[in-house]
C-alpha cells in the first residue's frame, strides 16, 4: 500500500512536471526501473541472503557465519566490519604457498562442533584480516564490458600508474573465456554469480552448483567425512527452479548502486583528481549497452570510483597471493558508499572516529597509500602537499560518497529534521555545489525550491498522520491540513484538548497546528467524516456544561453560547477545515468549541473541543 502511494505520489508529481529529478535510491534500495517480476526477484532474494542457513540445511561443518547478511550487514548487502582471515606460507625467494592441503588460505573461523574447528596452522607465516565489502550497485559493475575495464591498463591515466586486469574464469563456465576480475579484494571474481557460488561454500560451507565439494577442516578429510551429514551439493532448485545462489545473486544485481549527494561539482572533486586519485579511483563507468542486460542494468552512467584493477601497494598490502593477484596487489576498492564504510582498507587497519580523521589522521587512508613500494605513494605525497582547506574540500566530496538526497543530517533517515532544515535553506541562495545546503538542490540549479520540494515528497519517510502516505505528499497534495505552512500536517503537531462526549454518529472535530498563544500562530479547525456537502453550526462557549440533547449526544459548551456560527458547509468529502490565527491582544482565554451538521433530517453533534487562544 504504502510503496504503492509513494510510486503514485512520484507518477503524479512527475507528470504535473514538478519533479525536475528523481532522487536516488537510498543505500540497500533496489536499483530504479526494475519491472514488478524484477522487484519481486530482488525482495525473493533478499529474503535468501538474510537466510541463517541450519546445519541441517548444509551449514558447515566448518563455516565463518550462517547467513550473507551477518557480515554484508550496513544495510543489508552493504559492507560490514566483520573481517575474515587468510594464510599461507611465503618463502625465501618470495613464493607464496596457499597452504591449501591444510584448510588454506581461508580460515573458517566457526564449526558446528568443536571437533572439527579450524586453526591457522604453524606452517603458515602469512596472516592477513580482510574486511567485508559492500554488493551494493554489483550488478552495474558486472555490467561494465571488460574492455573498458581494461583500457585503464592498455593506457594507464598517470605516469606511475601501472594497474593490472585479474583475469580469471566464470566459475558458472569455468572453460569459458578469460573474464576480467572485478569483485573482492584481489578482483578475484568477474561475476556476481560467481561470488554467491564462492561465498556460500567458503563463508557457510553451503555446497552448490558451481563448488561442489565441501571443505575439509584444516584440510582432514576423515573429520569431514564424521561432520558433512548433509549430501552435496546442498543448495539445490526451489519451487521454481532457482537455486539459493541464484536467489542471492539476483538479490545483488538489483540493488541500487550507493547515492552521491551532490550528484557533481564539488571543489573536493576537482582537487582529488589534480592529486592523482582519479588515476586509480576513476570516476565514471557506462555499463554495455547489450541486449542480454535488462534496461535497468543496460547503458548507465554510473561514478563507483573504482577503475577495478590490482595495483602494486607495497608494505601497505597484504602478502596473501590469490589466483594471478600476487601478494602485493590491491584492488582498487569502489568509494561510492564510502561515508558509511567502517572499518577500512583490506584488514581494516583504519577504524573508527570520524570519516576526517580517517582519511587524514596520522594512520589514516592517505597515510597508508603512501606505503613503501606503493603506486600511489606519488599521490599521497601530492595530497601531502595541499592546505589543510583543498584536504577538506577532498574529505567533503569523500562524505558525499553514500549521502542520500535531502539527509541534512547525515544518518540515512529522511524525517523531520531533515525537513526543518530544507525550510530554512528554501529561498536562499544561489547554493553552490560545496555548500552544505546543495544536497536539497536535486536538480542542482542553485536554488532550493518547489521542485525539490516536490522530489522530498517522495522520498520523505514520516508518516506521522498515519494516512500510509509521506507527511510531506499528504501536506503537498492537500490530503492534510497545514495552516501554519511547515510542511506537518497540523494533527501531528500541537492539538488542542478533546473534551470528548462524541454523539452517536462519527462526526469528528479537532484543533491543531501551532500553539495558539504565540504570536503568529496558525493552526486548522477541522471536522471530518461527516456528511457530504452539508450544512455546519459551531457552537462556542466559555465554559463546558455537558447536557443530553437527545438519548445518546450531549450538547458541552456552557448556554447561553457566546456564539454561534452558521453559513458553513462540509465539503464533497465530508470534511471542513478553517485557518484559525492565534495570539493577538486579548488575554488567553478557554474556549469550548462544539460542532453539528446537518443531513436533512437530524442534526449529528461531534465532539467537544477546548481551545486556548489569546494574549501574549
Ligand atoms: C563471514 C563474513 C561473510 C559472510 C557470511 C559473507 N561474506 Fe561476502 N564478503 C566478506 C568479505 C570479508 C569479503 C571480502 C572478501 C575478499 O575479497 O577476500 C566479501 C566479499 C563479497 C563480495 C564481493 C564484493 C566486492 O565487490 O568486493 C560479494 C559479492 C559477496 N561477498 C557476497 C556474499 C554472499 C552472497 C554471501 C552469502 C552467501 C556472503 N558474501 C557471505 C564477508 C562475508
Ligand atoms: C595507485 C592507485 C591508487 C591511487 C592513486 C589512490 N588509491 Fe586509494 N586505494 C587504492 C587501493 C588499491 C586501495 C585499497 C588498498 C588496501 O586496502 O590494501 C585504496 C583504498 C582507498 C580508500 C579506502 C577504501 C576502503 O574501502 O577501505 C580510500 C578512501 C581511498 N583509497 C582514497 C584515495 C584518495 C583520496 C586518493 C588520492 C590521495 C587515493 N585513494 C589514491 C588505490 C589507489
Amino acid at each position: 500500500m504504502r510503496s504503492f502511494e509513494l510510486s503514485f505520489t512520484v507518477a503524479v508529481f512527475a507528470a504535473q512536471g514538478l519533479i525536475a529529478q528523481a532522487p536516488q535510491p537510498k543505500m540497500g534500495a533496489p536499483l530504479a526501473g526494475l519491472t514488478a517480476p524484477q522487484m519481486q526477484r530482488f525482495v525473493a532474494g533478499r529474503v535468501d541472503f538474510t537466510h541463517q542457513t541450519t546445519v541441517g540445511e548444509g551449514l558447515g561443518p566448518i563455516f565463518n557465519q550462517s547467513a550473507c547478511s551477518s557480515c554484508h550487514n550496513n544495510p543489508v548487502g552493504g559492507p560490514g566490519s566483520i573481517t575474515v582471515t587468510r594464510f599461507g606460507y611465503l618463502d625465501g625467494k618470495g613464493t607464496f604457498d596457499p597452504l591449501a592441503s591444510l584448510g588454506g588460505s581461508l580460515l573458517q573461523q566457526l564449526a558446528i562442533d568443536v571437533a572439527c574447528q579450524e586453526i591457522v596452522p604453524s606452517a603458515a607465516n602469512v596472516t592477513a584480516t580482510r574486511v567485508t565489502t559492500s554488493t551494493l550497485g554489483l550488478g552495474l559493475i558486472e555490467a561494465i564490458a571488460d574492455a573498458d575495464i581494461a583500457a585503464n591498463e592498455l593506457t594507464p591515466p598517470a605516469p606511475g600508474i601501472s594497474g593490472r586486469v585479474h583475469w580469471v574464469h566464470e566459475l558458472e563456465n569455468p572453460t569459458g573465456p578469460l573474464r576480467a576480475g572485478r569483485f573482492g579484494w584481489k578482483a578475484q571474481l568477474a561475476t556476481v554469480l560467481s561470488f554467491s557460488g564462492d561465498a556460500a561454500q567458503n563463508e557457510m560451507g553451503f555446497t552448490n552448483r558451481l563448488l561442489p565439494t565441501e571443505n575439509a577442516p584444516n584440510g582432514n578429510l576423515a573429520l569431514l567425512a564424521a561432520w558433512d551429514g548433509v549430501a552435496d551439493p546442498e543448495d539445490g532448485p526451489d519451487g521454481n527452479g532457482l537455486h539459493f545462489i541464484d536467489r542471492i545473486t539476483d538479490f545483488q544485481r538489483y540493488l541500487a548502486a550507493p547515492p552521491q549527494t551532490p550528484r557533481a561539482g564539488m571543489t573536493g572533486e576537482a582537487i582529488f583528481n589534480t592529486v592523482g586519485c582519479a588515476a586509480c579511483h576513476v570516476a565514471t563507468f557506462t555499463t554495455a549497452n547489450a541486449p542480454a542486460l535488462e534496461p535497468a542494468l543496460r547503458n548507465k552512467i554510473i561514478h563507483p570510483y573504482s577503475d577495478f584493477l590490482v595495483h602494486d601497494m607495497g608494505v601497505a598490502a597484504d602478502f596473501i597471493e590469490q589466483g594471478g593477484a600476487s601478494g602485493q596487489e590491491v584492488r582498487t576498492p569502489p568509494l561510492w558508499g564510502l561515508r558509511n564504510r567502517d572499518p577500512l582498507w583490506h584488514d581494516g587497519r583504519v577504524a573508527g572516529g570520524t570519516l576526517e580523521t580517517r582519511m587524514l589522521g596520522p594512520a589514516g587512508i592517505i597515510f597508508q597509500h603512501a606505503a613503501f613500494g606503493s603506486e600511489a605513494a606519488a599521490s599521497a605525497a601530492a595530497f601531502g602537499n595541499l592546505t589543510t582547506a583543498d584536504q577538506l574540500r577532498v574529505v567533503a566530496f569523500l562524505d558525499s560518497l553514500g549521502r542520500a538526497e535531502f539527509d541534512w543530517n547525515g544518518d540515512n533517515v529522511l524525517d523531520q529534521v531533515d525537513l526543518a532544515a530544507f525550510r530554512d535553506a528554501m529561498g536562499g541562495g544561489p547554493f553552490t555545489a560545496d555548500d552544505p545546503k546543495a544536497i536539497f538542490d536535486i536538480d542542482q540549479n542553485g536554488f532550493v525550491d518547489s521542485a525539490d520540494l516536490a522530489a522530498f515528497a517522495t522520498v520523505y519517510e514520516v508518516d506521522c498522520n498515519g494516512s500510509g502516505g509521506t507527511d510531506l505528499a499528504d501536506v503537498l497534495a492537500g490530503l492534510a491540513a497545514d495552516s501554519n505552512g511547515n510542511y506537518i500536517p497540523d494533527v501531528c503537531e500541537h492539538c488542542q484538548l478533546d473534551l470528548g462526549f462524541a454523539g452517536g454518529g462519527s462526526l469528528l472535530l479537532t484543533m491543531c497546528g501551532d500553539v495558539m498563544t504565540t504570536a503568529g500562530s496558525k493552526g486548522t479547525f477541522e471536522l471530518s467524516a461527516g456528511p457530504a456537502n452539508a450544512p455546519v453550526l459551531v457552537g462556542i462557549g466559555i465554559a463546558a456544561n455537558p447536557h443530553l440533547v437527545t438519548a445518546t449526544e450531549f450538547l458541552v459548551p456552557l448556554e447561553p453560547m457566546v456564539a454561534l456560527v452558521i453559513g458553513l458547509a462540509t465539503d464533497a468529502n465530508g470534511g471542513l477545515r478553517l485557518p484559525i490565527f492565534g495570539g493577538g491582544v486579548l488575554p488567553t482565554t478557554d474556549w469550548v468549541f462544539q460542532a453539528a451538521t446537518f443531513d436533512g433530517v437530524a442534526f449529528d453533534l461531534s465532539n467537544a473541543v477546548l481551545i486556548t487562544v489569546g494574549g501574549f
